[in-house]
């Protein structure tokens, strides 16, 4: 009875198809365009996990993980940001070490895997990578304490592939506030952005580092958007006006990144997304028409901070649901101008600027004037170099009570202590 076998596949074809259709669509969208991820902590992961033994893991079955390759593809993540990120507990002590053995798991793991990944710094290698069915894999290092305030750390870590530097985690840092100064958890000792800290934004963008301001204080986020030559980024924050969590973005700071042409990436931390610990991909597509309804498609892309949380949207808990986010957003009336640009089109916009940015000063000199001795607050520095044969002996003795007295006063009202 063909006609009956014909009726029923028309019945099932009409119920499902509308869901179908968008995830095809969705499916449809992502193999033209890359998908471009902005945060992913699976570096942070092995080094929990495994202690950064790449050769005790698998990849392909990895299942502690937010993150394996059979996600990634069932995901079509065409690019990531893989996070170079050590806590803020290593400020000022092993910081830059542990920081610099996150570069190198990413670099192993692109080595490791080289049917899945490709190495890439630029907007270039992201399409690269895209045409060969390759995930273009990306650094960004997580906080301004990795680099010990030194802009030779910075220029250096720019030479090993980095391609974004948080300015702050959650912690101050000798030259910038982070987001703890606005909820009053954390003394600001800065009020923003220290002098050498507007150094290393002048340099960020000498370099073509993205500067990424998920984490920094409201008041950073302002002055740098002031201060930048090249456009900025949030690499993996929400909506503030949906959720008050000082993670968020607010609605002024969204206006002024489109009058920048820049981009905010949408986390998908449960608690960001919700305020709560509860939240479903649904909520998330909410973080998404929100930024759109206030500052345009054309700052909006993906920061999930999968393997860097603890709680995920129900419908979002892994790498391989991507398209069943973009298949909502379609549900809900998105062009495919607006889809396409929320992949990856806006952040190759970003990149390109940053890229260009960086050509233009091309004739301009590194920034070679260190942060002053006294600012440094690492009692595990040594002064070579701040103290010459014509400084007097004064001089010298009395750097040295500053930050004699800086880290006896650090004990009494800082944290944890400042030993090596
Ligand atoms: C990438 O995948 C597509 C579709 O699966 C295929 O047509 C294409 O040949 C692949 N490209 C490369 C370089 O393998
Ligand atoms: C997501 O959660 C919200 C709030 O609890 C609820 O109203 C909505 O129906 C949920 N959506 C889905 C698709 O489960
Ligand atoms: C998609 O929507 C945007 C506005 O958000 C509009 O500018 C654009 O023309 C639309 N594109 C298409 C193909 O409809
Ligand atoms: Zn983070």
């Amino acid at each position: 009875m063909w006609w009956l076998r014909a009726l029923w596949a028309v019945v099932a074809l009409t119920h499902c198809s509308a869901m179908d259709r968008n995830k095809e669509m969705a499916l449809k969208l992502m193999k033209e365009t890359p998908l471009i991820d902005g945060h992913n902590d699976l570096p942070w992961q092995m080094r929990k996990q495994f202690n950064n033994q790449l050769s005790k893991v698998d990849l392909n079955t990895i299942q502690t993980t937010h993150t394996n390759i059979p996600k990634i593809k069932e995901g079509h993540l065409a690019a990531q940001f893989w996070s170079a990120y050590v806590p803020c507990d290593t400020q000022h002590k092993d910081a830059v070490r542990q920081t610099l053995e996150q570069i190198d798991i990413i670099h192993r793991m692109c080595d490791a895997y080289p049917e899945t990944f490709m190495f890439a710094t630029s907007s270039q290698d992201i399409m690269d990578a895209f045409i060969m069915n390759k995930t273009a894999s990306l650094i960004g290092v997580e906080g301004g304490h990795s680099i010990d305030s030194s802009l030779g750390i910075l220029r250096i870590m720019y030479q090993l592939g980095v391609r974004y530097l948080t300015l702050t985690h959650s912690c101050n840092t000798p030259w910038v506030d982070n987001w703890k100064v606005d909820t009053g958890s954390e003394p600001p000792v800065h009020n923003g952005l220290s002098q050498f800290g507007i150094q290393v934004v002048k340099e960020m963008n000498r370099l073509g580092m993205l500067i990424d301001l998920a984490h920094v204080s409201e008041k950073v986020m302002n002055q740098v958007l002031d201060l930048s030559k090249a456009p900025i980024i949030f690499s993996h924050s929400s909506a503030y006006s949906l959720c008050q969590h000082k993670r968020n973005v607010p609605d002024a700071v969204l206006k002024r990144v489109r009058d920048k042409a820049g981009i905010v990436m949408v986390n998908f931390y449960n608690d960001y997304v919700t305020c709560s610990q509860t939240a479903n991909l649904s909520q998330v597509a909410d973080h998404f028409d929100h930024i759109r309804k206030v500052a345009g498609h054309t700052i909006i892309g993906f920061g999930s901070d999968f393997d860097g949380v603890r709680r995920l949207p129900t419908g979002l808990e892994d790498v391989s649901k991507f398209p069943d986010l973009v298949a909502e957003l379609l549900r809900r009336g998105w062009n495919d101008t607006e889809i396409r640009g929320a992949l990856g089109e806006n952040m190759l916009r970003v990149l390109k600027e940053v890229e260009r940015v960086r050509d233009s000063l091309i004739k301009d000199p590194p920034d070679d004037v260190p942060i002053p001795y006294e600012q440094v607050e690492n009692a595990c520095r040594t002064s070579y170099g701040y103290v010459t044969l014509e400084n007097s002996a004064n001089s010298a003795s009395r750097s040295r009570l500053v930050l004699a007295l800086a880290t006896l006063l650090s004990c009494f009202f800082w944290v944890p202590s400042h030993s090596c």
